[in-house]
């Protein structure tokens, strides 16, 4: 599929088999869930931009590379995208966070922002928006389109787990978006939750119900 990544790296498909099973509790899912971003965030950022810098080690004056600034910010979709912030900030320690919160009118079934703070400078930054599930992509579709009206341009999505219902919903709004998930899932079942997925990513995430 394109502008879709699966990331198949053992540790990756190890972890997720493990917050998939309904006997992990929420002590063990939170921690997976942070180490699955972590190993998410490496890859996602494989193609961050380098710089030469000369440096002095021990032995020698060397040259050698780092990373050549370009500003990252990492927004999760409350609230079970905040599971995932604390990982991709342990290997990105400089990113901002912004958050975004979204509901669905009762009425309508329309999301309806609750809440957005971003950085300021958000047209300059490469945005990350972290979210667990990609169901029916009705939540990260909204989120990105209010997240581009404020500005942002450079914006990849990245899930544990996608529905091709949601990937296809992205890709027919936001087509530059870059979707990154650890797997791709059969289907939807009648509750829009995915099959066979992890359940409610927020209620597993924090013990609610
Ligand atoms: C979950 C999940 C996504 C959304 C996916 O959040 O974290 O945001 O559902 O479903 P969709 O692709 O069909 O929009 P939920 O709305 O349950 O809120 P929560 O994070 O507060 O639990
Ligand atoms: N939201 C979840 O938390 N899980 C699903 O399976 C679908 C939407």
């Amino acid at each position: 599929m394109e502008n879709v990544f699966v990331m198949d790296h053992p540790l990756i498909q190890h972890k997720l088999t493990l917050i998939r099973d309904k006997n992990t509790g929420s002590k063990e899912f939170r921690e997976l869930v942070k180490e699955l971003s972590m190993l998410m965030a490496y890859e996602v950022t494989r193609d961050l931009s380098l710089e030469e810098v000369e440096i002095e080690t021990p032995v020698c004056k060397t040259t050698t590379k780092v990373l050549s600034g370009r500003k990252l910010g990492i927004v999760p979709i409350l609230r079970a995208g905040l599971g995932m912030v604390d990982g991709f900030l342990s290997l990105l320690p400089a990113a901002k966070v912004g958050h975004i919160g979204l509901y669905r009118d009762p009425d309508t079934l329309e999301p309806v922002e609750y809440y957005c703070k971003l950085p300021t400078d958000v047209h300059e930054r490469e945005l990350i928006i972290v979210d667990p599930m990609l169901a029916t992509g009705g939540s990260a579709k909204a989120a990105i389109r209010f997240i581009k009206e404020r500005g942002a341009v450079n914006i990849k999505l990245v899930c544990l787990i996608a529905a091709p219902e949601g990937i296809k919903a992205i890709h027919s709004e936001h087509p530059d978006v870059d979707i990154y998930a650890a797997a791709v899932d059969e289907k939807l079942n009648e509750h829009a939750y995915i099959v066979p997925g992890l359940g409610d990513a927020g209620d597993r995430l924090f013990g609610t119900k």
